[in-house]
């Protein structure tokens, strides 16, 4: 039943039931500030969220850095040729070490160096020197040199943040005992497992500021009950009706099937479909039916009424053929009706006048994404 605001506060947690009658997250928590203070804490500091892709850093010492709420870090190649992730912040006296570096641009650096007092650390994180003056006793006449300790290496390192993958996508953990990578992608790992993924460069990124909550849009890309209304060009060639939700633990997936005329050479997997992965909490992979590529979102809050979608696109070559550039700019389109269509939602939610919203019993993608938040909210 869909509760008005009516000031009795009869709001319930979302009940576990699609059937029961409270089977939306509370409209608050799309709206409230301190709603994204804690999401802050209890999804993006406990969960595995993607970092980027590391065909951006083939080389050692290549890097790029990402931001997750208000943690910064430095996603590099080390030498042993791994992806490693450090806080972007100096064991000396926290400076932020290097600057913004997307990684569709990234930098490359042989070591990793903080520009405040030059404290110098290796690519594992190691601290391997720093200036002269910080092992003299020249500046402190209560000291003599002998006096003066020297730094230990070991105890000053970078803090690492803990990482995994799943083929070439880098995912990070802020917790300091993460739930194993495995359980949180399940079986949408092995799947994307089993695709060359590797083998595709990146070749466009759009990023856009959208003024609505994430979890708006997280909602809308997990239907499509509103697309025959919205998305015309989208849909062209999709058979709606024989579409299939499938749910897991942490993702759930939207299957498309295609019209007959699909060449099947077009595309990276084998299925005759589009399949669009949504991994909890803000992260989606997008395995198309009718190009030879996929493409990625990431639905990053700015605050509880903004955030900001990165959609990445993957291709044989960096160089996209004009079918390629086409297939984008459709699929931009499709971003911006929906950006227009959450706008809209929230200008609705912020009114204030909804308390809890009623799923229909169809939108189990969208039951499970509320209920993820619901049980990060009590853990
Ligand atoms: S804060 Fe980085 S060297 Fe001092
Ligand atoms: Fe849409």
């Amino acid at each position: 039943m869909t509760r008005w605001n009516d000031g009795t506060d009869r709001v319930e947690a979302v009940s576990p039931d699609i059937t029961d009658e409270t089977n939306a997250l509370p409209a608050e928590y799309f709206t409230d500030p301190n709603a994204y203070e804690m999401e802050k804490e209890k999804i993006f500091s406990r969960y595995w969220v993607y970092a980027g892709h590391a065909n951006c850093i083939p080389e050692t010492g290549d890097f790029f850095t990402r931001t997750v709420g208000d943690k910064q870090i430095i996603v590099l190649r080390d030498n042993e040729n791994d992806v490693r992730a450090f806080y972007n912040v100096c064991a000396h006296r926290g400076s932020k070490i290097v600057e913004d570096t997307p990684m569709t641009e990234p930098g490359s650096m042989s070591r990793i160096q903080c520009p405040y007092h030059l404290w110098t650390y290796d690519l594992d994180g190691d601290l391997s020197t720093t200036p002269k003056s910080f092992e003299e006793a020249s500046l402190n006449p209560d000291l003599a040199d002998e006096e003066v300790a020297k730094l230990d290496d070991d105890g000053n390192s970078l803090l690492e943040v803990s990482t995994d993958r799943i083929g070439p996508l880098v995912f990070v953990n802020f917790d300091t005992d993460p739930m194993p990578f495995e359980e949180q992608a399940g079986k949408m790992a092995t799947e994307l497992e089993s695709l060359p993924l590797g083998d595709y460069q990146h070749a466009a990124r759009f990023v856009s500021e959208v003024e609505c909550n994430w979890k708006t849009f997280g909602g809308n890309y997990s239907e499509c009950d509103h697309c025959q209304a919205n998305h015309q060009d989208w849909i062209e060639g999709i058979q709606l009706d024989e579409s299939e939700l499938e749910v897991n633990d942490y993702h759930w997936v939207l299957h498309y099937t295609h019209e007959e005329d699909v060449d099947d050479e077009l595309r990276i997997h084998d299925e005759h479909e589009a399949k669009f992965y949504y991994l909890w909490p803000n992260f989606t992979v997008n395995m198309y039916g009718t190009a030879d590529g996929y493409g990625t979102y990431i639905i990053d809050p700015i605050d509880e009424s903004r955030f900001q979608l990165i959609a990445d696109y993957f291709f044989e070559t960096s160089e996209m053929t004009r079918e390629e550039l086409e297939f984008v700019r459709t699929s931009r389109q499709l971003q911006e009706e929906d950006f227009e269509l959450v706008e809209r939602q929230y200008e609705g939610l912020k009114s204030g006048a909804l308390a809890q919203a009623q799923l229909g019993p169809n939108e189990h993608t969208l039951h499970k994404f509320h209920r993820l938040a619901q049980e990060a909210y009590n853990a």
